[in-house]
C-alpha cells in the first residue's frame, strides 16, 4: 500500500506555523460537528484527549459536550494558543511519536481517543496498540481526515491525509470500523477495538 507521505515536521517548525498565523486550523463546520456527535456514542463525563489539538477548537467541541477532555500536541505555541480560549478543556504538551506516554493515559481509562486531522502525522504502529491499550471496553477511536491522492505533492499541513486505500485498511489489526461518514472532501471513521461489546 502506498502511504501518503505527510509533510515531515517537527515542533519547531510546527511552532514557527503556528507563531506566524500561517498554520490556520479549519473552521469546524455544524456538519462536521453534528455528524460526529451522532455517530459517536457519548455520554457526559466521558473521557476523551484530543491528539494533536493544534490551537483546540475540536479540543473545545468535546470539552462543550460535557467530556472530560485533555488536548495533546507537541506545539508549546498553539496549545498556549489553546489555553489563551475560555473552556473547560485542558491541554498537556506530548511529543506522540517520540516521548514516554503520559501518566494520564493509564490502561483501560479513556473513553474516546480523537484525532481531527492528525492522524496522518502520527506513527501508527505507535500510536495504534496504544490507542487500544488506553481505551475501555466500550472506547472509540475516532479520525476525521482528508482523503488525499497519494501523489499529490506539495498539500499544505491543513490538506494532507490519507488515501482511499489507508482509510480502507484501518479495520484490520485488532480494530474494526464502526462508522464512516462523508462530507465534502473529509472522512470521519470510528474504530472500536475488535471483540468490543459495542456501542
Ligand atoms: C493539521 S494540525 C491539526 C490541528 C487540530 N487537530 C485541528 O483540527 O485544528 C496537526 C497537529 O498535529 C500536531 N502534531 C504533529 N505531529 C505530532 C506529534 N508527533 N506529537 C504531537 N503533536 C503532533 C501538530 O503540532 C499540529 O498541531
Amino acid at each position: 500500500m502506498t502511504r501518503t507521505a505527510a509533510p515531515s515536521l517537527t515542533a519547531k517548525d510546527w511552532n514557527g506555523l503556528y507563531a506566524s498565523g500561517k498554520a490556520t486550523p479549519r473552521l469546524i463546520g455544524d456538519g462536521e460537528s453534528r455528524s460526529a456527535h451522532s455517530r459517536l456514542s457519548l455520554v457526559r463525563d466521558m473521557r476523551a484527549v484530543d491528539l494533536g489539538c493544534g490551537t483546540g477548537k475540536w479540543t473545545r467541541q468535546l470539552a462543550a459536550w460535557g467530556l472530560d477532555t485533555i488536548g495533546l500536541d507537541f506545539s508549546q505555541v498553539a496549545l498556549e494558543q489553546a489555553r489563551a480560549a475560555v473552556s473547560h478543556a485542558r491541554y498537556e504538551l506530548w511529543d506522540i511519536d517520540s516521548n514516554a506516554t503520559p501518566g494520564l493515559l493509564l490502561p483501560g481509562s479513556i473513553d474516546i481517543v480523537s484525532c481531527r486531522l492528525s492522524f496522518s502525522f502520527f506513527d501508527r504502529s505507535r500510536l495504534l496498540p496504544n490507542a487500544r491499550r488506553w481505551l475501555t471496553p466500550r472506547g472509540q477511536l475516532y479520525i476525521l481526515t482528508n482523503v488525499t491522492d497519494p501523489h499529490a505533492g506539495n498539500l499544505s499541513p491543513f490538506e494532507c491525509g490519507m488515501s482511499e486505500e489507508e482509510i480502507g485498511s484501518l479495520g484490520s489489526d485488532g480494530w474494526h470500523v464502526r462508522d464512516v461518514f462523508r462530507f465534502n472532501r473529509r472522512v470521519g471513521i470510528v474504530l472500536q477495538p475488535s471483540g468490543s461489546p459495542g456501542p
